[in-house]
């Protein structure tokens, strides 16, 4: 039988990427091979993005660019999935008639019964419905050979609604996994090698509500007992769940990682509310404060947005205020970019682009200092490396991460692959540390 190729391309967040290896493994159950090249391609997925304007716009012309190669194919399969097919649904088709599939997120674990339909009927088949089940994220994705981290998705959706935020809306209500399932996926992970997990969810800290008993930092204590698995992270925390529990697992739990992302959004309490965020900016600190106690190495990174709308020069103040005290690891710093259907775009106050720009420049230029101002703090210090692969910026160099999540580049060859190296930073720069093995 002839391969059949699969191109994928993905947008947006961990999520994303975790859903297109879950893809990518269902389909070649199919026959479908994965492919770089997409003029070899049978079939092509985008998994879509649409937690900012950027993104979505991102999508689109690269759709424009994809589809010009049904000309040359007619045969080829279009695939839209992921959080702007949920929202748009129809409408890509009426958008780009060359599309044949819109799939929406809730809905992976079906894509190979749509595709095998696809590739009998020339039709266009939508399926955006919300499922009750979790069987979407419960997909087991092989690890790639030689891989040695691996994404777990722990719950779907989020219930928060913040009010900038479209994600609830396209991404469905909270689900966890039940521990049970989640432990059975890391044992095979082990299997193939994997060393280090990231836990998935939008909110990980609310991870079992729906379960009764089981709270997130009781899943990282079971986790912690799979042999095998030397490296435990995380993303996302929403601040107003970090529990005190969690909290006390970094510096009871050797084999949680020390960092946390703990988006803080804002540094003003009056747009922390306008944001339905459920703290204070005291509150925030005082977590901050804490986990730094319980481990003082930690590192924390952040996100912000700027100029949501009523944030006025003052907020805007008070949020560089909040960083200067705090002095995150880094930062993913945003302008507010309004969405449909969300509550903040009914609010009043919107701040112009070009003050956003602004805003945003200024607190980037800010907390690059305080990016390389933390950096330069390891130089000279012993660090644990678990390395991945190639070095992407210095040469023939090797990279890994330290636990606190910053790459290091060292010397070495691909022997070190998935080993875990002790180095010593030798010079520290604002994206990575230079490292030289002990
Ligand atoms: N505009 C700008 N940034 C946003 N984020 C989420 N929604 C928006 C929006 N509408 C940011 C938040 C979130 C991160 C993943 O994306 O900072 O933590
Ligand atoms: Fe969006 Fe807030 Fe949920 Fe995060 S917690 S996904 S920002 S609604």
């Amino acid at each position: 039988m002839k391969n059949k190729y699969l191109y994928i391309e993905t947008f947006g967040c961990q999520m994303n990427v975790h859903d297109s290896e879950q893809i990518a493994a269902l389909l070649a159950d199919i026959g479908y091979k994965t492919t770089d090249n997409k003029k070899l391609a049978d079939l092509i997925l985008l998994n879509t993005c649409s937690i900012r304007e950027k993104a979505a716009q991102k999508f689109f012309s690269e759709l424009g660019r994809l589809v010009k190669l049904k000309e040359e194919n007619p045969a080829l399969i279009i695939g839209v999935g992921g959080c702007l097919a949920q929202h748009l649904g129809g409408r890509i088709f009426k958008k780009v008639a060359q599309v044949d599939l819109v799939f929406g997120t809730h809905n992976i674990h079906l894509l190979p019964e749509l595709i095998s339909t696809l590739q009998k009927e020339k039709t266009k088949i939508m399926q955006i419905d919300f499922q009750k089940s979790l069987n979407s994220i419960g997909v087991f994705a092989p690890p790639e050979k030689g891989a040695v981290s691996a994404f777990v998705t722990i719950m779907q959706g989020c219930n928060n609604f913040c009010a900038y935020c479209v994600v609830p809306y396209l991404r469905g209500p909270e689900m966890s996994r039940s521990p049970e399932d989640i432990i059975e996926e890391i044992k095979k992970l082990t299997d193939y090698g994997i060393k280090e997990i990231t836990l998935l969810g939008q909110n990980v800290n609310s991870y079992g509500n729906n379960l009764g008993n089981s709270s997130f930092a009781s899943l990282i204590k079971k986790i912690v007992k799979v042999d095998g698995i030397e490296r435990i992270r995380f993303t996302t925390s929403h601040p107003k769940d970090l529990s005190e529990e969690l909290i006390n697992c970094f510096a009871e739990e050797e084999k949680l990682c020390e960092h946390i992302h703990l988006p803080a959004q804002s540094g003003s309490n009056r747009v922390l509310a306008l944001m339905n965020r459920g703290y204070t900016v005291k509150e925030y600190r005082a977590k901050v404060d804490h986990l730094r106690r319980v481990c003082p190495q930690i590192s924390i990174t952040s996100d912000i947005i700027v100029g949501f709308p009523g944030e006025g020069e003052n907020d805007y103040q008070e949020t560089i205020d909040m960083m200067e005290k705090i002095r995150f690891d880094s930062v993913f710093s945003f302008k507010y970019s309004e969405r449909k259907g969300t509550a903040a775009q009914n609010l009043g106050g919107k701040v112009d682009e070009s003050e956003k720009l602004r805003r945003l420049k200024e607190l980037q230029f800010l907390q690059d200092e305080y990016t390389l101002e933390k950096n330069a703090a390891l130089e000279g210090t012993g660090q644990e490396l678990l390395v991945e692969g190639k070095s992407k910026t210095s040469g023939n160099d090797m990279m890994g991460r330290t636990r606190s999540w910053k790459i290091v580049n060292i010397k070495g060859d691909h022997d070190l692959v998935g080993k875990i190296v002790n180095v010593k930073i030798s010079k520290a720069y604002l994206h990575s540390l230079r490292g030289e093995t002990i």
